[in-house]
């Protein structure tokens, strides 16, 4: 989601590999991953900062699924309600025969309410990053549902990819965008991601889940649960980069912090340094203060005419809108 480029570590590691020269054989280089090459440019710059994309290992696919379920966290079950509630309306605007394109499709447990309430629906192309859990995934969806064309995508939704052609006898192609993802990207990058999905949703539709603003203390609790949950998923990040990528964080020596910023709408996710430490990552050494954070998440907020605003701003026609009795979140059906 970041600028992945950062020529300043890319040179010193030519430099180091080049004074080793003299006394080995040259080492083969083998090229980072994209996690190596995001997680050393975000440890490179200031402030520090990596991208929520690599928050979806195994493991944190699984810890994803519990914050879902814990008590603090309403976004989730309050959308599933919302799309279970106004299911027969949601249909209609789909209309029959439709193939479903989800974004970040995870689980695939909130397209079933959809499934469920749609005429016919023909085709379903979840697209994920995680592609081992989205195969699992995607098979226990095909056995329930044996009408439905299942074909899983594993790519990273935020860069262009070519749809394959949709099938003969189609409806319209809908776009699925719960759990308010589209509140972890940075504004300009919300812009961008809703103008691709325009384009490619052409003369259909995006069904969207957006969380509301709301009073800080219940955004506060959602992202900070008395279980520890989601300290562990954002946490998992670093063990992550420890085992893919030969780093060494003391996972003891960080600290989850999440807080509301009102005045931007956002909850703001960081790893906080206990203590003066340094960390060493692919043989790149950095230094950490103590209280030096590395941000790992936003999650915006919106109001729905803001939500409906920037979907204009994107070349979508806003339609109805959907919402639980207390105001908490909001579902949009966005003509393309
Ligand atoms: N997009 C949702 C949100 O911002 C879910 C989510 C993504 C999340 N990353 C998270 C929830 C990290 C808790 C912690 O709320």
């Amino acid at each position: 989601m970041r600028n992945p480029t950062s020529s300043s570590s890319l040179s010193s590691f030519v430099a180091s590999s080049k004074s080793q020269k003299a006394e080995r054989a040259p080492v083969p280089v083998v090229p980072l991953s994209e996690f190596g090459r995001e997680m050393q440019a975000g440890l490179a710059r200031s402030p520090r900062s990596i991208s929520p994309k690599f928050f979806y290992d195994a493991a944190g696919s699984q810890l994803f699924d519990r914050i879902c379920e814990l008590p603090e966290y309403y976004p989730t079950r309050t959308e599933l309600r919302i799309l279970g509630e106004c299911a027969g309306e949601i249909a209609e605007q789909v209309g029959p025969n439709a193939e479903i394109v989800e974004f970040g499709a995870g689980s695939l447990t909130k397209v079933r309410l959809l499934l469920d309430a749609l005429e016919t629906p023909k085709r379903y192309l979840p697209i994920d990053i995680s592609g081992e859990h989205l195969e699992a995934a995607a098979e226990r969806l095909k056995a329930d549902y044996p009408a439905l064309v299942v074909q899983p995508i594993a790519a990273d939704y935020t860069m262009p990819l070519v749809l394959p052609a949709p099938m003969a006898g189609s409806g319209r192609r809908v776009g699925f965008f719960p759990g308010s993802t589209i509140g972890n990207f940075e504004p300009d990058e919300a812009l961008a991601f809703l103008q691709l999905a325009a384009r490619m949703l052409r003369g259909g539709g995006l069904l969207i889940g957006v969380d509301l603003v709301k009073a800080p203390e219940r955004l506060h609790a959602a992202y900070n649960d008395a279980q520890g949950v989601t300290a562990e998923f954002n946490l998992n990040l670093l063990r992550r980069a420890n085992t893919e990528l030969d780093a060494d964080f003391d996972l003891d020596g960080f600290a989850h912090a999440a807080f509301y910023n009102a005045p931007r709408q956002r909850i703001e996710m960081h790893l906080v340094s206990r203590k003066a430490q340094s960390v060493s990552l692919n043989g790149e050494r950095f230094g950490f203060e103590e209280g030096e954070t590395i941000h790992t998440e936003y999650s915006h907020k919106f109001t729905v005419d803001g939500l409906r605003a920037l979907a204009v701003r994107a070349g979508f026609r806003p339609g109805a809108v959907w919402t639980d009795p207390e105001r908490l979140f909001s579902v949009h059906w966005l003509a393309a």
